[in-house]
């Protein structure tokens, strides 16, 4: 894993910086899915302030008029304020990564490109957290801001590996290479399309909780239908994919980047299955939510760093 080492020892302080967004960034998916398992997207009824005010009261007489104090509960409140405020702390770095990629500009367009993306995105992203609170949690609005979510961090991935790519260069035979790409390629695709599937039986989750309210939550599953099926067949796929790459790199040396990370690929995978086998015996307990939203992100970034890899890799024969 001496890969590892070298990403995490960045040459100077543009490669830190770029390191440093790509982290928080997956931090905020995790807050992003404490708010959602703790059903505190509505913390903050408005937006960006938060019932009228820059910083939330903790007690509900301190509340400002018109808002309701029988509205207010200071976890949910809280919990999607430090939302908003990790939210934050990612566009300021993502404003600093694009500042010192400028420096970029001229000696690598990719790293610039990146940045700029990153930033786009970002700002895009802070405009539609607003929608999806005006438009009291839209389901499709929240599939939407995941898949940004997800762009973004991989966009970052993209400006964190261009700017070291000098150092993480790997060598692969070239026969290897080719299948392995062609095969990760397509991984990639069926990944995506699962995390949609995934996020299309939360909207519908959603809906059942507000449409049968007499429902307790184990039931709420039930009532899904076709799509929950579908969902934990295609992991199968997910996961047959995943292995043929792990064997398609098998070849690497052991410590190859690439081979570590088809491993740790697997190993997401089969984590992400129990998980989804937990939240469906187990009456989605929100905990498991959470995690099973992370490790979606996680398999996702590993897949394409993998990509990254094997598309700039060094061929050898
Ligand atoms: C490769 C395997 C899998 C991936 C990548 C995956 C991905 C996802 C994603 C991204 C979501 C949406 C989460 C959100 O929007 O917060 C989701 C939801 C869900 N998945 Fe999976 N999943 C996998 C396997 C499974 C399996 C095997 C099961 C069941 C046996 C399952 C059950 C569920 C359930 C019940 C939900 C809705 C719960 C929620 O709102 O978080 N998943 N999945």
């Amino acid at each position: 894993m001496n890969w590892i080492a070298t990403v995490y020892t960045p040459a100077n302080r543009f490669q830190r910086t770029a390191l440093w967004t790509l982290a928080i960034t997956f931090f905020l998916i995790f807050v992003g899915g404490l708010v959602r398992a703790a059903g505190a997207g509505l913390g903050c009824p408005d937006w960006p302030r938060c019932f009228g005010l820059w910083i939330p009261p903790i007690r509900a007489e301190s509340l400002p008029p018109p808002y309701d104090p029988a509205e207010f509960n200071v976890i949910k409140t809280w919990l999607e304020y430090v939302n908003r405020l990790v939210g934050v702390a990612v566009g300021l770095f993502i404003i600093a990564t694009f500042i010192g990629a400028c420096r970029f500009g001229r000696s690598d367009r990719s790293v610039f490109g990146g940045a700029t993306a990153a930033l786009v995105l970002v700002l895009y992203q802070g405009w539609l957290g607003g929608q999806v609170v005006q438009s009291g949690l839209e389901g499709w609005m929240i599939s939407l801001h995941m898949v940004i979510a997800l762009l973004i961090l991989n966009v970052l991935l993209f400006t964190v590996y261009r700017s070291q790519r000098d150092r993480l260069r790997a060598a692969v035979p070239g026969a290897i290479r080719r299948k392995a790409l062609y095969i990760i390629s397509g991984l990639l695709l069926i990944s995506f399309i699962q995390i949609v599937l995934g996020s299309q039986i939360r909207e519908a989750l959603a809906h059942i909780s507000d449409t049968y309210p007499h429902l307790a939550r184990g039931e709420w599953l039930g009532e899904v239908g076709a799509l929950d099926m579908i969902h934990r067949s295609y992991s199968w796929l997910v996961l047959a994919g995943a292995i043929w790459f792990y064997r398609a790199v098998g070849p690497l040396d052991h410590a190859h980047a690439v081979r570590d990370l088809a491993r740790l690929n697997n190993s997401v995978i089969i984590v992400q299955i129990l998980l989804g086998a937990g939240l469906a015996y187990l009456g989605l307990p929100p905990v498991l939510q959470i995690f099973h939203l992370l490790l979606a992100a996680l398999m996702i970034s590993v897949q394409f760093l993998a990509l990254l890899l094997l598309a700039h890799a060094k061929a050898v024969s």
